[in-house]
């Protein structure tokens, strides 16, 4: 019998002790799911973990064989110095679908110019401002090509955009013109119609949209981002915004969270802000993946979604 620890916020228990019960059960291992402070950390196997959950030193797991995160960012743990064990991050398909949702609906909005429409409801009827264009003439560029970025990329290929990706490793997507590397990187921003990033934080990845690579970008070049609010260099954006180099931006992560009520994205006319809603992990899907993990590790097989602690994602 192992012991695995659930260490998400407590409140979230209620949410996976089914599922997740079920699908370590599934696999066949035989397991005790403890809370924080009902084990002996040193008899602790697996210890299922959250950045906003109450373990947070790992010094005393002395015998977990994994550390096994809920969600698909790493940030908040990969420096932990404390943490010696292998480390797992989250791909998960109801998260996977969730993002996807977002950054296809987002995409259209902009596409078909929603907010527009939904400024004119003025009774004046404008239909002389010529053909629109298909999404085949819309060129949307994706920073990010791993499990998220690429399950993005594919959808949007689907109603017909003229979709690129950009990742730090050349992809071979079908139907996806795959880009690398600093050259990579400005042949993207180039083409730029709609730009969505879904990178990790990490050092290289820090202000990676900047004064300088927002002005690679189209005029009136429309961003959304789901990834993480590092990526920005907030106080570039917004002057971008402001001159129109970028028209406008949908914004879910941010450096601080929850967004300040006095931080100036709330109240920019080209800004839409959401909450950090764009995927969350689903308890029924995650908990499958977890279980897997845990039957890896039993089983001596190779952990899935390993985190490169050198590479920090
Ligand atoms: N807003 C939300 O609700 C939400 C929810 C979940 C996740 N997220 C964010 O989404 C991020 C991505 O998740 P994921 O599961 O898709 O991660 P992933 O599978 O690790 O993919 C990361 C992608 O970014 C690329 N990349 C990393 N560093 C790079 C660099 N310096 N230059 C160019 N490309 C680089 C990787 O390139 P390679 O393929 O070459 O390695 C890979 O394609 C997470 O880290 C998290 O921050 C947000």
């Amino acid at each position: 019998m192992i012991r695995v620890l659930f260490a998400d916020k407590p409140e979230n228990w209620g949410r996976y002790e089914t599922p997740l019960t079920e699908a370590i059960a599934a696999t066949g291992v035989e397991a005790q799911i403890v809370q924080p402070d009902e084990s002996d950390p040193a008899q602790i196997d697996y210890v299922v973990y959250s950045p906003q959950g109450p373990v947070q030193d790992f010094t005393a797991y002395t015998g977990a064989k994994a550390v096994l995160n809920l969600w698909a960012g790493v940030e908040r743990v990969v420096g932990n110095d404390t943490l010696t064990q292998p480390l797992c991050r989250m791909v998960d398909a109801g998260l996977e679908r969730g993002m996807v949702e977002y950054v296809t609906g987002h995409v259209l909005r902009y596409h078909l110019g929603i907010d527009a429409t939904l400024a004119q409801q003025d009774g004046v009827w404008r239909h002389d401002d010529g053909v629109p264009p298909l999404a085949r003439d819309r060129s949307v560029v994706m920073l990010g090509l791993g499990a998220l970025g690429k399950a993005c990329a594919e959808a949007l290929a689907g109603p017909g955009f003229a979709v690129t990706g950009w990742s730090r490793t050349r992809k071979d997507i079908p139907g996806i013109t795959c880009l690398s590397g600093d050259d990579g990187l400005a042949e993207a921003l180039s083409r730029a119609e709609i730009l969505v990033s879904i990178l990790p934080d990490t050092p290289e990845t820090t202000n990676l949209l900047n004064a300088d690579t927002l002005a690679q970008m189209p005029k009136g070049a429309r961003l959304v981002n789901p990834g993480r609010g590092t990526l920005i260099d907030d106080d570039a954006l917004l002057a971008a915004l402001d001159r129109g180099q970028i028209g406008h931006a949908t914004l879910d992560v941010f450096r601080v969270e929850p967004l300040p009520p006095e931080h100036p994205y709330w109240a920019h006319p080209q800004v839409t802000v959401t909450p950090h809603i764009a995927a969350e992990s689903r308890a029924e899907t995650a908990s499958e993946v977890i279980a897997e993990n845990i039957r890896r590790g039993e089983a001596g097989e190779p952990f899935l979604y390993l985190v490169d602690r050198s590479r920090g994602y």
